[in-house]
């Protein structure tokens, strides 16, 4: 039923219908050609949508961080989809506002972003994110450390990665396998806590700690949630483990996997060690649908699942807080790639892909239809960026999309 892609992510991307503190709500969403039906929220929103305007327009208030190299080419591609779909979008307008905190801020700032950058941004709907780095002008710690403070101050502790490949896009693999999976990245904890420290700094006998922190909290509620999607797709969960040689984190992610899986034994689940899931997503890609995984391993997987669906710069992602008690924040999973920025030819699918993330996530679910039909019809026709094998820059490849999803 169906295509393949995003399928299953709607409904818990769909922001809740009303103000009300409600719910149990059906939604009809049409995928392509066929209406499919989805239990949407079983729980209490704490934060309403935008407010309306004298207009009786809806208000989605959105900051933009566009941040480095290709970030800011992606950012103003995904940004023009969204206004050039605007008209169409009938009940509601979009409040932009654009943050150019990165490397440039720095060499006027000497910071990347103002030390109260959390407080600029908490009363937004959503955040958009081009991509930030720069490590030859700037160490990474320095540049990235806004994002990964976002994530954790905001509680976006749902990554949702989506990888699928595009008929008219050609993949690495040999014989061309359909990929359809969606990474569950744990996004508040895990590897990427600031705990640790470097001992002896220069010399010879000089040491690093760095320490995880998974809780049985935390991992449990990054299961339920791939659980929840698993249950709208093809009903098969795969966790990321490590368990044979990180004998405390990731016994505690099996076992929790093991309390939760015996609620939800409609979906087919598996464990795999990660190096296992690195082979198999080159060996038989199309066995995978759900993967949940700690922070480091879901990062890392989902180079490895853009690169198998013929490149990293197709692939979108949702920095998710599903109790919505802050801004969530949007992306492409891909970085500020240095080597060609200024070039004018980023791919900006994943950013646009994003951009239709945040829209479901919004509650325009019409609207978020559109733009991903517009890249299927466009790389369908074989009109592609470079890093696809194609001819387009990045500004000609966007006006593409916009004419598909205005037609
Ligand atoms: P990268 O993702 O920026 O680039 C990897 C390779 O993929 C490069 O060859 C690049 O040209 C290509 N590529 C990536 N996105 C592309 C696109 N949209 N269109 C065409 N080609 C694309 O990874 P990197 O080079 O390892 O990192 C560069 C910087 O980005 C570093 O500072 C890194 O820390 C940072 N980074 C940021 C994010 C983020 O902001 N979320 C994510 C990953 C890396
Ligand atoms: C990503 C990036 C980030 C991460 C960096 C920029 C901190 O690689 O979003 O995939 O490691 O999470
Ligand atoms: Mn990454």
């Amino acid at each position: 039923m169906g295509r393949p892609g995003l399928r299953g992510l709607h409904p818990l991307l769909s922001s809740p219908s009303s103000r009300l503190p409600v719910f149990r709500v059906f939604r009809v969403f049409q995928v392509s050609r066929v209406f499919c039906v989805f239990h949407v929220f079983d729980r209490v929103c704490t934060r309403p949508r935008g407010p309306l305007n004298p207009a009786g327009l809806k208000t989605h208030r959105i900051a933009l961080y566009p941040g480095d190299g290709i970030g800011v080419d992606v950012t103003d591609a995904a940004v023009a989809v969204l206004r050039a779909l605007e008209p169409s979008i009938e009940s509601s307008r979009f409040e932009l506002t654009r943050f150019d905190w990165g490397c440039r801020y720095y060499d006027q700032h000497g910071v990347v972003a103002p030390p109260d950058f959390i407080a600029t941004l908490r009363p937004f709907d959503a955040i958009f994110l081009g991509a930030v780095g720069w490590p030859q002008r700037l160490p990474d710690y320095i540049t990235l450390k806004p994002l990964i403070t976002i994530r954790q101050t905001f509680d976006q502790w749902a990554c949702v990665r989506p990888a699928r490949t595009f008929p008219g896009v050609p993949g690495p693999l040999a014989g061309a396998p359909t990929v359809d999976l969606v990474v569950i990245r744990e996004n508040s904890e895990g590897e990427y806590v600031d705990n640790g420290g470097r001992f002896r700094i220069g010399h010879p006998d000089e040491f690093a700690v760095q320490s995880a922190l998974h809780t049985r909290r935390g991992i449990e509620r990054a299961l339920r949630f791939g659980f929840e999607l698993a249950r709208k797709r093809r009903h098969r969960l795969t966790l990321a483990t490590k368990s044979n040689a990180q004998r405390y984190a990731f016994t505690l992610w099996d076992e929790v996997l093991d309390l939760v899986r015996a609620e939800y034994r409609d979906v087919e689940t598996d464990k795999q060690h990660i190096d296992a899931i690195a082979m198999n997503f080159v060996r038989r890609p199309g066995f995978f649908d759900v993967v949940v995984g700690s922070n480091l391993f879901g990062d890392i997987l989902t180079d490895l699942s853009g690169a198998i669906t013929g490149g990293l710069g197709l692939n979108p992602s949702a920095n998710l807080n599903p109790e919505r008690t802050a801004p969530s924040l949007f992306e492409p999973v891909h970085g500020s790639a240095p080597d060609i920025a200024g070039k004018g030819i980023a791919n900006p699918t994943g950013a646009i892909l994003a951009l239709a993330m945040m829209l479901d996530w919004l509650g325009e679910p019409a609207a978020a239809r559109r733009v991903e039909r517009a890249v299927e019809a466009v790389l369908g026709r074989g009109e592609r960026t470079p890093d696809l094998g194609g001819n387009l820059g990045t500004v000609a490849f966007t006006e593409k999309i916009i004419g598909a999803a205005t037609a």
